[in-house]
């Protein structure tokens, strides 16, 4: 298993995704059991990362996370949320900061991510970023959902290459950023959050838990088809994946997933039926 490095802070390549989280009050001490469970058995290996973001049940997600988070280490975590894109203002981001990180319980957030882009413009989030930094209530920033003219677009701009990684929609049924965004994101040394790893536990339509090879693949190793996509989302060591699950038995099998290892004939076997895409794609979103 390979730590996946941001900007220097070495993190497991499984951590914890936690939209939805925190909606339903009937839920609660099952998600909070969920997280805490993830967050110690991934304290054996390294830094957990859990990923939220202020849109998540407009603030929801983040309390619930901040009540599982109370009893660790502050550091033994890595924090990411996010910003709406119409509050990454000079004047919005620091409200929207400061709110995220009451909710959570902290002073600091290990990432702060623009959730998406929107009408601000990229000079002003970026400036707001590079001030919520400076202030040393973020530690890093970076984007999410966007594309390679995107990316590119950002590093037109002053400060724009601070951007530490870029959170995108990427699993075996969801491979077209291989074709131009993940080449360009390894030339620019940036690691890669990919969320919804298990395609939200396969109802985005590619059927992937049907698919004979990967049961086949998955039996052999006594795993399921969700480990072994989780598996292969985080093959090269450059990829975070954050799963989500309210499942204590989930989510220490998506940590699991992290020791599975494939052979070179089963990996090609899994490319025949998910091969990288031979051209451009438009950027998958959700
Ligand atoms: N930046 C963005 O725009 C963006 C967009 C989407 C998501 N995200 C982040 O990425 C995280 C993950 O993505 P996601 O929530 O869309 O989808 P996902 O992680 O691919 O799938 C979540 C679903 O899979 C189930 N699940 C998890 N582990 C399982 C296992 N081992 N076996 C069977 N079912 C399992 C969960 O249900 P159970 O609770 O029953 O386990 C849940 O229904 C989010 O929570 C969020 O933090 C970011």
């Amino acid at each position: 298993m390979k730590m996946v490095n941001l900007a220097g802070q070495k993190v497991l390549p499984m951590g914890l995704g936690t939209w939805h989280m925190g909606d339903d009050t009937s839920r609660r001490s099952l998600e909070i059991a969920a997280l805490q469970a993830g967050i110690k058995q991934g304290l054996k290996r390294g830094v957990v990362a859990v990923d939220t973001a202020e849109m998540y049940g407009e603030g929801r997600s983040e309390t619930l996370v901040g009540e599982a988070i109370s009893s660790f280490v502050r550091s033994d975590l890595y924090l990411i949320s996010k910003v709406y894109p119409w509050n990454a203002s000079m004047d919005l981001l620091p409200k929207s900061l400061d709110a995220s990180l009451q909710r959570l319980g902290t002073d600091y957030l290990d990432l702060y991510l623009l959730h998406w882009t929107g009408n601000i413009s990229l000079t002003e989030t970026v400036a707001a970023m590079e001030a919520a930094k400076k202030a040393g209530k973020i530690l890093h920033w970076g984007v999410s959902n966007f594309d390679t003219a995107d990316m590119q677009a950002l590093w037109q701009i002053e400060n724009g290459n601070h951007c530490v990684t870029n959170e995108v929609l990427y699993n075996l049924g969801s491979r077209g950023i291989e074709y131009d965004l993940i080449p360009w994101m390894q030339a620019h040394q940036l690691p890669l959050i990919a969320y919804s790893p298990i395609a939200q536990a396969d109802t985005l339509g590619n059927h992937l838990l049907a698919n004979p090879v990967l049961k086949e693949i998955a039996t052999n190793h006594q795993v399921s088809v969700f480990q072994l996509m989780l598996a292969w989302v985080i093959r090269n060591g450059e990829t975070l994946a954050i799963p989500q699950s309210s499942q204590v038995k989930h989510v220490l099998a998506n940590l699991a997933a992290m020791d599975l290892e494939l052979s070179a004939t089963e990996w090609q076997a899994i490319a025949k039926y998910y091969p990288k895409p031979i051209k451009k794609q438009p950027l998958d979103v959700l």
